[in-house]
């Protein structure tokens, strides 16, 4: 066989996030694609990171009162934790803040500028003088200059859609200190992407050898322009101190912006697993080099990769991608995730719940192809397809078999002339099992083909099992060798499913291995002159007792995730709220929301409550659990106001609780109900509501 020499890629996660169901679409998608290439037999890397620099990592660690070293190393233990869980097995999972990556950035950086691609030149930018930093457009709020609309970001407004520049705002304002921003210029250094031999390296790039997938290579052409034109704009690559980040060398007080070392992030990793393991880097990553390279990405982040990406290493003198493979969005129930509606899940939530990552690996699967289209995630249709296709087609099949065999065989499949019986079934009847239309879907990321393709087997093989029903042959002790023969066939198409599915599905894969005894499930290939049944296990195989390999998802499990993650007001996880310039003073505002009618206030039910107890809660950062006695009954409320408050000072004091939201299950345990709070969003300004003197617990408050 020709073996491949294949580096693989995810894109690198934002350290100031956690993961969610949306991020988990790309990791497994790559994991799949990982495990397949590497049970070929062919020598992939599949290496990752945290994406660790920027303003908004910065400005949290600055809040947690941390330094953005200990942030990002938090973060990076959580999301590697996350992956584990899902079975997302890098061969490196890094971070862009390391020495591997600062040299590369500074290396590449070095050769743009000898190059004579790198452009120095001032611009106007708004700077907060407050807190003494320019602003990015993210963190630059005002008046929409079309239509007006308060409280609306840098960059473009909510309301009706416009994109401008922050300095188009009127009345900004600074979202970080709430100051009122001045224009102020100062140097920046950019990528010459419009430097003509940019744009005909990347429309070349574009045309040739499929290296984008064609929706990705349209918008390609869209950027680019029409032969002639100069459609790109010089990239903007320098920041401003303070920016946490790498220093530009030979430039004070200038950072890299996070975008340039962010793939760089990718070598970094890489050169990191290659002082471990030994392998050679520049085999990967010099210029002709005939190993492969694949970066897999969601489209949102195609411009970086597509444009940037190759553009600068093309020109440091590296090799370029093979193939960039960009997925689409994941949606939940048909829509956007969303926090109010429970569907903006966290790898950590689903786990604790105890649901199977299989599940969603499956699901997954089931859904993807090699294209750029969304994919969505109903809940309902999640909970059929997996009880459908994995327990009642798949396990199924080893449940149905493994106990005779166990029970009346010793363990042992059929031999000799039962054994040949056997191959001849499986090569007459099951043709559509050899591995070639599998293979080949799984090669081109056509997952939901290839899992079609594995359910088509099942289903033939659940047929016939149903045919032969050794449940009937069992009653009759003179067809000891017809169950034989029929429960080895179940098991050794079992067998086969197993090998197919495993990229999908290694940890009930390793579990499987353990029940059929051999010692690890390999990717079935078959010359075109063999049979299917040269794949089988070889004839007397003995196999182990069977136990339950995989249960069914209850609707209630799913429930309960949807709840655990419904969000509602501020106390109980307060978000920084957006800071409005008001006048002189400068506190903190939230824009006034919707207008409602008296029915929708009536909905909620507000009680004064009386604190009757209040404590820390042991590993939560932000929450003091409140035990609150609203006259009729006790509750336990977890709220975030520790940053605020002493329980100390807490206990006895009356509040005001929303008494009918819905009980949320938190790690710590169950919330019912939520004590009310202003807050401005910066640590300990938070206030919890207390009533007029002479209130009771369990009052009304209408
Ligand atoms: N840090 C950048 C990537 C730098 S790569 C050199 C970034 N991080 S991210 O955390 O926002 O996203 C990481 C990956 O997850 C991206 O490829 C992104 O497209 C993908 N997804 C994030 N949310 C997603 C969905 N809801 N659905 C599908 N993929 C999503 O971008
Ligand atoms: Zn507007």
């Amino acid at each position: 066989m020709n073996k491949r020499k294949i580096l693989v890629t995810s894109a690198l996660p934002y350290a100031n996030g956690s993961i969610h169901l949306g991020h988990l679409v790309e990791y497994i998608q790559t994991d799949i694609w990982v495990r397949f290439q590497k049970m070929r037999g062919h020598t992939v890397y599949y290496v990752c990171a945290d994406d660790t620099h920027g303003t908004p990592i910065m400005l949290r660690a600055e809040k947690e009162q941390i330094s953005p070293e200990a942030l990002i190393a938090r973060v990076h233990a959580e999301h590697l934790r996350d992956f584990t869980g899902f079975h997302v097995q890098f061969d490196n999972y890094y971070s862009t803040h390391s020495e591997e990556t600062r040299h590369f950035s500074e290396e590449i950086y070095g050769k743009l500028k000898v190059a004579g691609l790198i452009a120095v030149r001032g611009i106007e930018q708004l700077f907060d003088p407050v807190k003494n930093m320019f602003l990015p457009d993210r963190f630059v709020k005002g008046e929409c200059p079309k239509c007006g609309a308060k409280d609306q970001y840098g960059d473009s407004c909510e309301v009706c859609g416009a994109a401008y520049t922050p300095t188009e705002l009127k009345n900004p304002y600074s979202a970080v200190s709430g100051a009122t921003p001045v224009t102020q210029s100062s140097e920046h250094y950019f990528f010459s992407l419009s430097d003509p031999r940019c744009a005909e390296f990347l429309r070349q790039w574009t045309s040739e050898a499929n290296h984008l997938q064609p929706e990705a290579a349209n918008k390609m052409r869209e950027w680019l322009g029409e032969d002639g034109d100069n459609n790109l704009s010089d990239w903007d690559i320098s920041r401003d101190a303070p920016y946490f980040g790498f220093a530009i060398p030979d430039a004070p007080n200038k950072y890299f912006y996070v975008w340039l070392d962010a793939p760089i992030g990718y070598m970094g990793s890489f050169k990191n697993l290659c002082a471990r393991e030994q392998i050679e880097f520049n085999a990967f990553w010099q210029r002709g080099s005939t190993t492969e390279l694949y970066h897999f990405i969601g489209k949102d982040i195609l411009y970086f990769h597509a444009l940037f990406w190759p553009a600068m290493l093309e020109h440091s003198g590296y090799r370029t991608p093979t193939k960039i493979f960009a997925h689409g969005f994941l949606t939940v129930n048909g829509e956007k995730m969303s926090k109010s509606r429970g569907t903006f899940i966290t790898a950590e939530s689903y786990l604790d719940q105890g649901l199977n990552p299989e599940w969603l690996r499956y699901y997954y699967a089931a859904k993807l192809s090699s294209t750029l289209e969304d994919i969505d995630l109903n809940l309902e249709d999640f909970v059929a397809r997996v009880n459908s296709d994995l327990i009642g087609k798949f396990i199924n099949i080893a449940s149905r078999c493994a106990g005779f065999i166990s029970k009346r065989f010793d363990g042992r499949l059929v031999s000799g002339e039962l054994y040949q019986q056997l191959c001849q079934t499986v090569n007459e009847r099951f043709p559509g099992w050899r591995p070639d239309l599998i293979e080949k879907a799984f090669e081109e990321r056509e997952f939901a083909a290839a899992v079609r393709q594995i359910m088509k087997c099942a289903d033939e093989a659940n047929e016939m099992i149903h045919a032969l029903a050794p449940w009937e042959m069992a009653k009759q002790p003179e067809r000891g060798d017809e169950l034989h023969h029929a429960c080895s066939l179940g098991i050794q198409l079992f067998y086969l499913l197993s090998r197919y599915l495993k990229p999908i599905l290694p940890g009930t894969a390793k579990q499987i291995e353990a029940f059929l005894n051999c010692e690890s499930l390999t990717w079935p290939t078959l010359q075109s002159d063999q049979p299917v049944s040269d794949l089988l296990l070889p004839a007397g195989h003995s196999i182990t007792t069977y136990h339950h390999l995989m249960t069914r998802i209850d609707t209630k499990q799913i429930d309960a995730l949807v709840i655990a993650n419904t969000q509602s007001l501020t106390a109980v996880h307060p978000t920084p709220a957006p800071i409005r310039h008001a006048g002189k003073q400068q506190h903190a505002v939230m824009p006034i929301a919707e207008t409602i009618n008296i029915e929708d206030f009536g909905k909620i039910d507000l009680r004064v409550a009386r604190i009757v107890n209040a404590e820390h809660v042991e590993g939560a950062e932000k929450l003091l659990k409140l035990t609150l006695d609203i006259g009729s009954e006790q509750r336990n409320v977890f709220a975030g106001i520790k940053s605020a408050y002493d329980p100390e000072q807490l206990k006895g004091r009356l509040t005001v609780m929303v008494a009918n939201l819905a009980p949320r299950q938190m790690k710590f345990g169950c919330s019912e109900g939520m004590v009310l709070a202003a807050g401005g969003g910066h640590p300990g300004e938070l206030f919890i509501l207390s009533p007029d003197s002479g209130a009771q617990p369990g009052m009304r408050i209408k």
